[in-house]
């Protein structure tokens, strides 16, 4: 990350950042994440599990979200927060799915959702925030501060 992360965030007026809700199951939070990629038929049932998981390792899983006026989910986005060992016991986050309703594209959301997880990364103690993203992302992370930092490798158990 660059200096330019620390700058001062703001939203459009009436929008939210906050912590992902159970409740946000029925509050558009699938449907936003499903303009990043497949996300299949999650039930409540398992949406609720996962987010017990989530919940019981909060010291890790960080899911957030950005609601617009009406207070439905708009932007979705996950830090974690991995402790190593090298580093003298480094920290570093992970940024992950991050996604921006269709509509709602273009009004600085993104960018928000990421310097704000980046945020709260520093203020975790993290030495550095990494994320992975195609190329035509790059352009995107640059302007939230990040830099290109090395190349992904990836071992496919499975096609999506
Ligand atoms: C990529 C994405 C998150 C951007 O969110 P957004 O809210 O529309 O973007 P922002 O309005 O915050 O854009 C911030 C800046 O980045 C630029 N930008 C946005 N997408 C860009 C891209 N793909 N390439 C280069 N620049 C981009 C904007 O023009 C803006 O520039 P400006 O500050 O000079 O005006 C959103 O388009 C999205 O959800 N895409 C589909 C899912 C996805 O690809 N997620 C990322 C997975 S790694």
């Amino acid at each position: 990350m660059t200096q330019e992360s620390t700058i001062q965030l703001s939203l459009p007026e009436g929008y939210t950042f906050r912590k992902l809700k159970l409740t946000d199951y029925s509050n558009n939070y699938i449907e936003t994440l499903k303009v990043l990629t497949t996300v299949g038929n999650i039930s409540e049932e398992n949406f609720n599990k996962l987010f017990q998981e989530w919940s019981q390792n909060s010291h890790i899983y960080q899911p957030h979200v950005i609601l617009n006026k009406e207070g439905v989910v708009v932007s979705t986005g996950m830090l974690l927060l991995e402790s190593k060992l090298i580093h003298e016991c480094g920290k570093i986050g992970h940024i992950e799915d991050i996604s921006v309703a269709k509509e709602e594209q273009g009004k600085k959301l993104g960018n928000y959702m990421v310097k704000s997880l980046a945020s709260l990364a520093e203020q975790a103690g993290c030495y550095k925030v990494i994320l992975d993203c195609s190329d035509h992302n790059v352009g995107f992370y640059e302007k939230c501060g990040f830099e290109v930092g090395g190349v992904e490798m990836v071992h496919r158990f499975f096609r999506y």
